[in-house]
């Protein structure tokens, strides 16, 4: 299939570019412009009733959809927010200690996660113990070591890291390795949602899982989700009204007053208003490839072919930084949507980057890494590396 037909607007506005930042903002199908005119005409209709129809049409949708695509089996556990920062921070509320808890993590989260924890250990709020990622081959093992030596409050990791795309393709071993149930759990699903086939029905009664919608879902900014796990009974701090919403827990009294009560599925844990538009553009996308057959598994095809025939054209140029050697994960069967080169230093990965850009092939970098992200609008003609024969 020829996947450029459903992307001409952002195409059209980005002619004689070749845009390889697609794991950081994909382009978004022509699909969602639409649902953006669609959430303002449901908006000028309902008016007062909107909350009312967004809830008893659209969260569902979205909810059952996710949690199809993600095989959890509980849909009324999805909940969304604007960003995941939101979520984490949310989930991190549910601990009400005095002394400092303590966080198993590794070296390579987003920084949603990495300033948000750094700042709560410089606040001595949390111990924060740091895995390296690094050597990959042995991360499950040595992650699983130090959550059994340490046994925390909370585990937090990535299921492909954001700075080289390393996949952990062993996620629900990492997460039945955590014998101690009241252990939270939370997988950074950023770059597996819509990108890698994922299955949670191992671990839905077990894991938060927090994934959004401006990478590989496609739907831009705003439309951010977790899935909460199946029976689920925290009562986060940072609490919204919009927890408030469907079966609520009993009401128990606690000295003389009734405790707050939280919704009983995943909604415990949302938070307020937030503008809805950016579930309109991601129902769109997902009715989209619902409607043409696209599945994760063909995405995830077509994308890592991509990423061969970039290859292969890169091969031609021999290029001193630029090749394979550089490759931060070589192996494909480990590897996320996104090609990371490791350069010698941030200054060399920098310069080339803007060279780059000035040639308009659009990458991203994180320090000496550089990325390239791969996405259904690329075909093999779109792919020209001959720029690279000025930049040796
Ligand atoms: C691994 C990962 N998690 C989360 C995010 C987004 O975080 P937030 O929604 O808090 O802005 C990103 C964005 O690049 C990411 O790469």
């Amino acid at each position: 299939m020829a996947f450029q037909q459903f992307y001409s607007g952002f195409l059209s506005a980005n002619k004689h570019k070749q845009h390889y930042a697609c794991h950081s903002h994909y382009f978004w199908p022509d699909c969602t412009r639409e649902a953006t005119l669609e959430y303002w005409d449901d908006s000028a209709k309902y008016v007062d009733e909107k909350w009312g129809f967004f809830f008893q049409t659209l969260v569902p949708e979205l909810q059952q959809r996710i949690s199809d695509i993600l095989n959890t089996g509980a849909p009324q556990q999805i909940v969304f927010a604007p960003n995941t920062h939101e979520l984490l921070y949310r989930i991190m509320s549910c601990f009400n200690t005095s002394a400092p808890y303590k966080v198993v993590s590794t070296d390579s989260e987003f920084h949603s996660f990495q300033r948000q924890a750094s700042r709560l250990q410089e606040q001595g709020t949390i111990e924060l113990i740091t895995v390296p990622t690094k050597p990959y081959n042995s991360f499950s093992s040595r992650f699983k070591a130090a959550i059994a030596e340490h046994n925390p409050e909370l585990v937090f990791f990535s299921q492909v890291f954001f700075n080289s795309g390393y996949v952990v393709n062993d996620v629900a071993d990492i997460v039945n390795s955590v014998t101690n149930e009241s252990t939270l759990v939370v997988v950074d699903g950023y770059h597996g949602f819509m990108a890698k086939p994922t299955d949670l029905s191992e671990i839905a009664h077990r894991a938060f899982y927090l994934s959004g919608s401006y990478k590989y879902a496609q739907a831009g900014e705003g439309a951010c989700f977790a899935h909460v796990p199946v029976g689920c009974e925290l009562r986060p701090t940072y609490t919204g009204w919009f927890a408030e919403f469907g079966e609520l827990d009993k009401p128990r009294a606690v000295g003389g007053q009734e405790r707050i009560q939280y919704s009983l599925d995943g909604m415990r844990f949302a938070g307020a208003t937030m503008d809805f538009t950016a579930l309109y553009r991601l129902r769109a996308v997902l009715r989209m490839f619902e409607k043409n057959s696209m599945s994760v598994e063909t995405i995830n095809d077509y994308v890592m072919n991509m990423q061969q025939v970039f290859l292969d054209e890169l091969a031609k140029y021999d290029h001193p930084l630029l090749n394979e050697g550089n490759l931060a994960v070589s192996d494909e069967a480990c590897r996320g949507h996104f090609l990371t080169f490791e350069l010698d230093d941030a200054d060399v990965t920098k310069d080339l980057a803007l060279k780059l850009k000035a040639h308009h092939i659009l990458t991203d970098y994180r320090g000496n890494r550089l990325r390239f992200g791969f996405g259904l609008y690329h075909t093999p003609d779109y792919v020209d590396l001959s720029p690279l024969l000025k930049l040796v």
